[in-house]
């Protein structure tokens, strides 16, 4: 593994992974492939945009001829994808996009896999496996998503499984918790609460808030992604989290506290379509690999916010536009 494709490397993980890998490995080409969709962002690799061992690529996944021919120039050795349309609400509103980067564009990616014999990593999600009441996933779980969003990952989860089987593609899944950190774009709850409660406006936060969520570090992500990429078992799945959840009621009121603002900013709106009430994954899997999260939820909240205090540059100007076009849609006329 020298030269790698990070599909989706300009996202909020993506470019959390480059830095870390450009900083981790320094005999390592990596080469960012990204459409740079609404919640793709340059201002994301802006410290790295002039290591000579980084390249960015406008693309699309599903544009196989671009994808063949970014392989091939950049002597490409590895993919690992990032690349999807990421979050929930927006594919209850319109599942479309979803189905063509998450479905069709990882299988364009699993083609020149096979064509190039490039191995593959796929950054997978908790979600594929549905609402868990009681207890923990393990990797054998079935896939039971309930979201467009989760049945397009799980789609994209099956596909690979079905390369793996059939042309022996080299390949490895790992399907994460929910991350938090720098540079998540301003949509998900955590950066929406933060960014909201700065400005003294209120936190939404869906039907009674007792959903709970394992919010990891998304350095602590980044790690498992390596670790499982440089020593996984070719053909296997393993679970990315801390193992502990957090109500998401408790996850508003320590935004609120660590920036002394008062509680009465929680505003209850209605309920997501189909909300999982709870995920939870058992993650011993890669525990023995040698891995553990070096952030409980509390650091990592906690880093978080100052990051988003710190970088008003970066957020600021993403609460603009379409951005405030799609909250009114999502909070204002869903009321
Ligand atoms: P993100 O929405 O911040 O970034 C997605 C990136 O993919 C953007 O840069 C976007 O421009 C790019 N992209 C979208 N469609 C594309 C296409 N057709 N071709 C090329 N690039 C395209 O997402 P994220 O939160 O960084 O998530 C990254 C990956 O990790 C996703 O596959 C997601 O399913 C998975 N994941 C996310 C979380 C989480 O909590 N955020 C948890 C587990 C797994
Ligand atoms: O679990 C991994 C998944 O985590 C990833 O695969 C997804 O890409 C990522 O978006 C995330 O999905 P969630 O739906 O869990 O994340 P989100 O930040 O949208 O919501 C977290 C919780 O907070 C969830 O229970 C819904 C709730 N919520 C969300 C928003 C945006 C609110 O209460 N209010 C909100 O405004």
């Amino acid at each position: 593994m020298q030269n790698i494709l990070i599909t989706g490397g300009a996202g909020f993980i993506g470019s959390n992974f480059v830095r870390y890998m450009l900083g981790k490995y320094p005999n390592y080409y990596l080469v960012v492939y990204d459409k740079l969709t609404y919640a793709g962002n340059l201002d994301n690799l802006r410290d790295v945009e002039n290591n000579p061992r980084y390249r960015f690529v406008k693309g699309d996944i599903c544009d196989a001829a671009l994808v063949e021919r970014t392989v091939t120039e950049h002597k490409i050795d590895t993919i690992i994808n990032f690349a999807a349309e990421t979050h929930v609400d927006r594919s209850i509103m319109d599942a479309d996009a979803f189905i063509r980067t998450d479905v069709y564009g990882t299988y364009v990616l699993l083609e020149a896999a096979k064509k190039f014999g490039l191995r593959y990593h796929q950054v997978g999600t908790d979600e594929v496996y549905g609402a868990v009441l009681e207890g923990a996933s393990k990797e054998t779980d079935s896939l039971l998503p309930r979201s467009p969003y989760a049945a397009s990952k799980a789609s994209a989860d099956l596909l690979i499984h079905s390369y793996i089987v059939t042309h022996k593609v080299a390949a490895t899944i790992t399907r994460g918790a929910n991350n938090i950190g720098p540079y998540q774009y301003p949509e998900k709850a955590v950066p929406v609460f933060v960014t909201n409660a700065i400005d003294n406006f209120p936190l939404p936060l869906y039907g009674d808030g007792k959903q709970m969520r394992d919010y990891q570090f998304v350095l602590d992500h980044c790690e498992a992604i390596d670790l499982v990429a440089h020593q996984g078992k070719l053909g296997q799945v393993y679970n990315v989290g801390t193992g502990h959840e957090t109500y998401n009621i408790d996850m508003a009121r320590l935004v609120l506290k660590l920036l002394g603002k008062p509680e009465s900013l929680i505003q209850h709106v209605p309920d997501r379509a189909g909300h999982d009430r709870r995920y939870s994954l058992d993650v011993n899997k890669l525990r023995a690999l040698g891995w553990e999260p070096a952030h409980d939820f509390e650091e990592a909240l906690s880093k978080t916010v100052k990051w988003y205090v710190e970088n008003e540059w970066w957020w600021r100007k993403l609460k603009s536009g379409e951005y405030l076009e799609y909250y009114k849609k999502q909070y204002v006329e869903r009321q």
